[in-house]
Order: structure tokens, then C-alpha cells, then sequence
């Protein structure tokens, strides 16, 4: 009984997303938001027969309706990347359009899990914690960059590279998400060893995968389907964990501990989801000499993302 809003849900990845949440066996309620569209969308959804009941809410005067009561709140809202792009370059026009949006879930669903899939990831979740905090109502524990695309590729280039079941190529990866501040551990993947070759040519294609899909879109945008898929999969372990209290593992960018010492107030790692949200961070666990390298560029690049995205809220 769970009831999700999907804040750009007419977009590229917010389509299918609000498909495969329609297909969702927990949610009973499926609120589609965008400022143009979305009705179209959620007519279209809604003749699926499966029980979740889908609306759809269009534009800045139904935002309100669209987050009340809402349980978890997923943001696909914003503009991707073009060829020749970075995730920072979408800085401008993105942090805007989630500190709205993140306005809105603190006045309608303070207690809502959100779950931030704009970019620049690394700057739109403390743009969204600086606004809860303002506002009153952040928990750490309920606030989610989903970088799980890049555990879903790591998955995928791995078990291509050494012919695994892609099930079983569960790779961590910690920092951020956005070209070396994406830090996959191939060191603690157990049962297969790779060359130091192997490690930084597979390293760089996890870091940049993003890259290839927006080259291949030629200008159509970024990747959609795929993310669509990563972040089904992080809702569904969060309804596992959060809801029916059987707790789950999986890869998010939260408020953390792990990477302080460092300057990183934010820092994606393994999480435990449970019914208060993440409710543990794990360690970080023993890197590779190669990986201490990655994670010294990664904090580096991550440390400026963050300030960039705390004081676009304190200065605005
Ligand atoms: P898109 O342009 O196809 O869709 C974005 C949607 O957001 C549009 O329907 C648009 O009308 C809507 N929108 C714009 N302003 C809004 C507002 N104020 N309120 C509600 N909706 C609003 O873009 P796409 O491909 O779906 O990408 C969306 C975002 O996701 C981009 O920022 C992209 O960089 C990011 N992304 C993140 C990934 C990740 O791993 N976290 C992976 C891929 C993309």
C-alpha cells in the first residue's frame, strides 16, 4: 500500500519509470507530475491492469495535489545532457527545478522517502537537504540520489568482460555520480580477478558509460531506459526495506559519514534500507592502491559539487 509521485514523469525516463511502477505489485497509488503532458501520460497508464490508481497532475498549480500524502517521491525533472555536456554543465536549469520541487515536497509530504534522479546528482540532493532543513523537515535518512545506473552498468560491462551472469557481478561503487567521482571497487567483486589493464579500462567505462549513450542519442538526450530500470529497481528495494520491513542493500548517494574527513558531507556507498529510510551506511571496505587513487580525484571534484549546491540555496 504504497503511494509514489513521479515528479517529470512525461519525460524520457520518467515514461517508462511510471510504467514499470505501474507493474509494481506494493503501489496502490501512482501520481504523474510534469508541466506538460502528464495527463496524456497517466490516461494512457491507467487503462494497465494492475491495481495502482494513476493521475495525472500538469503543471506548477497542481503540485501541491499531486505530493499530498505521498509515501515516496522520485524526481526525473530537469533537462539531460546534450553531446559535449557535462552533468555539471545542466547545474543552471536543474537546481532550480528541484529546489521547487523539493519546496513542495516539504509543504505536501514532509515525511516522504525522495528519491533525486536530476543532475548534476552530486549538487540536486544537498540542494534538496538544504531546502528540507530550512524548511524543517530533512532527515538524512529519507533522502536519496539514485546512482544505482552505475552499479547496473558496472554489472553489465563486468559480466560482458569476464563472461559472468550479470547477477552475479554485484559491484560497489562509492563517491558520486558523475565521471571520477564515480568509484567502482573491482577489488572487492569476489571469485574474479582482473588485469590492472582490465581494472582501468573497465574503470573508465563505468565512469563515462553515461557517455555513450548520449553520443549515440546524437542530441536526443541522455540515457532514459536504462536509468528508468536502475531506479525501479532502487524504488522496489525500498518499498522491500522500508515497507514490508525486510531489509535491502543497494548503492545510494545519502548524507554520510564515510567520506567527512574529506570534506564530502554526501557520499554514495552500500545502504541498508529499512523502515526509517537508510538506516545504515556501510564501510567503505579495504581499496586497492589503484582505488585509493580514484577516491582521492573523486573527493576532490565531489567536495565542490556539494558547496556549489549548499549555497545555491543559503545565497538565493
Ligand atoms: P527529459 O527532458 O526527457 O524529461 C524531463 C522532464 O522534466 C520533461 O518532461 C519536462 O517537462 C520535465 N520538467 C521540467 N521542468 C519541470 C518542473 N519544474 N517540474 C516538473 N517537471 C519538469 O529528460 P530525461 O532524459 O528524462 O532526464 C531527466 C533528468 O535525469 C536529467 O537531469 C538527466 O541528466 C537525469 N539523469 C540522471 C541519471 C542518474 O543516473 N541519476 C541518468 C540519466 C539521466
Amino acid at each position: 500500500m504504497v503511494k509514489v509521485a513521479v515528479l517529470g514523469a512525461a519525460g524520457g525516463i520518467g515514461q517508462p519509470l511510471s510504467l514499470l511502477l505501474k507493474s509494481h505489485p506494493q503501489v496502490t497509488e501512482l501520481n504523474l507530475y510534469d508541466i506538460v503532458n502528464s495527463p496524456g501520460v497517466a490516461a494512457d497508464l491507467s487503462h494497465i491492469c494492475t491495481k495502482a490508481k494513476v493521475t495525472g497532475y500538469k503543471g506548477q498549480e497542481n503540485l501541491d495535489a499531486a505530493l499530498a500524502g505521498c509515501d515516496i517521491v522520485v524526481i526525473p525533472a530537469g533537462i539531460p545532457r546534450k553531446p559535449g555536456m557535462t552533468r555539471d554543465d545542466l547545474f543552471n536549469i536543474n537546481a532550480g527545478i528541484v529546489k521547487g520541487l523539493a519546496e513542495g515536497i516539504a509543504k505536501n509530504c514532509p515525511k516522504a522517502f525522495t528519491c533525486i534522479i536530476s543532475n548534476p546528482v552530486n549538487s540536486t540532493v544537498p540542494i534538496c537537504a538544504e531546502v528540507f532543513k530550512k524548511a524543517g523537515t530533512y532527515d538524512p535518512k529519507r533522502l536519496f540520489g539514485v546512482t544505482l545506473l552505475d552499479i547496473v552498468r558496472s554489472s553489465t560491462f563486468v559480466s560482458e568482460a569476464k563472461g559472468m551472469n550479470p547477477a552475479e557481478a554485484k559491484v560497489t561503487v562509492i563517491g558520486g555520480h558523475s565521471g571520477v567521482t564515480i568509484v567502482p571497487l573491482l577489488s572487492q567483486l569476489k571469485g574474479v580477478t582482473f588485469s590492472q589493464e582490465e581494472v582501468e579500462a573497465l574503470t573508465h567505462r563505468i565512469q563515462f558509460g553515461g557517455d555513450e549513450v548520449v553520443k549515440a542519442k546524437d542530441g536526443a538526450g541522455s540515457a532514459t531506459l536504462s536509468m528508468a530500470y536502475a531506479a525501479a529497481r532502487f524504488v522496489d528495494s525500498l518499498i522491500e526495506g522500508a515497507f514490508m520491513k525486510k531489509p535491502v542493500v543497494e548503492c545510494a548517494y545519502v548524507e554520510s559519514p564515510l567520506a567527512a574527513d574529506d570534506g564530502c558531507a554526501y557520499f554514495a556507498s552500500a545502504v541498508e534500507l529499512g523502515p526509517a529510510g537508510a538506516e545504515k551506511i556501510l564501510p567503505i571496505g579495504p581499496l586497492s592502491d589503484y582505488e585509493q587513487g580514484l577516491y582521492k580525484a573523486c573527493v576532490e571534484q565531489l567536495k565542490a559539487n556539494i558547496a556549489k549546491g549548499v549555497n545555491f540555496v543559503n545565497q538565493a
